[in-house]
């Protein structure tokens, strides 16, 4: 059998690098496509976790939109595709990589296996376009690798066969498994701030971009002022986002803003900050790993998870709301538990399923 794993973001590459290596390290005959709908990102990435593109599409573009990325990659795949003829492609997650490579392969009739199936929000502009695109590539997916229980009931609420669905947990828990085993964070991290306490910030949805991200760093400026506390806040490279947190608070001496760091970097900041404030996926997923708290910068979620097993507050995107929820953050006391997303497992029990290799 031949697999085919493509990735396009940061988040894709850090969620499909630990399969993609477990692949290799069974023996399996698999190889990558990059869209690099984010190019320095997503090399930054592919460096940290030692991983390589047959190839390359280059897709980006300063100026890309939605639909732009879209006919690129549907341009470029197919003739991959028709040249290498894998059995299965694997995406992850609900990019526009994600659901442009999935309905290529559809077209193409090859097997896709979608990497954390069956998150909904319930409301289709709210991730956007997220939400949309992870419906549908749920709909041409043949293996759908539910994250939780949860995702999973979402899928059958949907009428998608049950056969089709297996919860192997997120493969986010596999990737801060390997680099917490690999490098010493604590080590890592005293040379990156020098400070004891801080809160960790990353922002960068497309609907949060405008009235409602200039709220939430609004928020976040308040608290700091009033805690005296620093912030860390990794600005993401989209020309939009930095436009606005440079200019909110671009001189604010409570915020060290920073280019997007490198994975390694970002977990041993995780793992010494005192809560954080996202609108991530990626992140939500990750913080109950190191007990941290996180402050979710969204109106929807589709991680249900995170607020019932008590490491996240749905905050809105309100300056008020959000202040009210670093006010409760700041008095939680947390430790590192078992992770509702996954077990560092999840790798594996993909492999085991795809080649019917009982668990
Ligand atoms: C994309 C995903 C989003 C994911 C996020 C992860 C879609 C629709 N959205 O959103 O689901 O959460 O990635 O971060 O697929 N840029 C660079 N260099 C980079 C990366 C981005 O210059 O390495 C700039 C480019 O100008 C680009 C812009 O950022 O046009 C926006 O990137 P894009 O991938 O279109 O959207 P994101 O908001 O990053
Ligand atoms: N991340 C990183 N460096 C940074 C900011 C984030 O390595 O400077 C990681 C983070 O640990 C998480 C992922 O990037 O695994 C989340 O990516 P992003 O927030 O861009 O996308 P999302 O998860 O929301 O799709």
């Amino acid at each position: 059998m031949k697999f085919c794993f493509v990735f396009g973001t940061r988040p894709e590459v850090i969620k499909v690098a630990p399969v993609y290596k477990f692949f290799l390290q069974k023996g399996e005959e698999a190889f990558v496509v990059a869209t690099a709908q984010h190019r320095e990102m997503m090399d930054m990435m592919m460096n940290v976790f030692g991983v390589e593109a047959k190839y390359d599409l280059n897709v980006m573009t300063h100026d890309q939109t939605l639909d732009s990325i879209v006919a690129s990659i549907m341009q470029r795949l197919p003739l991959v595709l028709q040249r290498e003829k894998p059995d299965i492609l694997f995406v992850q997650g609900d990019t526009t990589t994600a659901m442009s490579c999935a309905i290529c392969a559809f077209h193409s009739k090859i097997k896709v296996a979608h990497i954390e199936a069956g998150l909904r929000s319930h409301d289709l502009y709210d991730p956007f376009p997220e939400e949309m695109n992870r419906r549908v590539i749920d709909v041409v997916s043949t293996y759908l690798f539910a994250p939780t229980n949860n995702a999973k009931e979402n899928l059958i609420k949907e009428g998608i066969e049950e056969d089709r669905i297996y919860t192997v947990g997120n493969t986010v828990v596999d990737a801060l498994n390997m680099i917490s085993n690999s490098f010493n964070l604590s080590q890592v991290r005293s040379q990156l701030v020098p400070f004891e306490k801080y809160i960790l910030m990353t922002l960068h949805r497309r609907e949060n971009i405008g009235e409602r991200m200039v709220s939430i760093l609004s928020a976040v400026a308040r608290f700091a002022r009033e805690r005296n506390v620093h912030v860390v806040l990794p600005v993401h490279k989209n020309p939009s986002v930095r436009r606005i947190v440079f200019d909110t608070v671009g001189s604010d001496p409570h915020f060290h803003l920073v280019e997007p760091l490198d994975y390694v970097s970002f977990l041993a900041l995780l793992e010494g900050c005192w809560f954080v404030v996202s609108d991530s996926g990626g992140v939500q997923e990750e913080a109950p790993s190191f007990g941290k708290f996180v402050v979710v910068a969204r109106r929807t979620t589709e991680r249900p998870e995170l607020i019932e097993s008590g490491f996240g507050i749905l905050a809105g995107t309100e300056e008020s709301s959000i202040h009210e929820a670093m006010v409760l953050a700041s008095q939680k006391k947390l430790d590192p538990s078992g992770n509702p997303f996954g077990d560092g497992k999840t790798s594996e029990r993909i492999w085991r399923i795809v080649r019917g290799v009982s668990q």
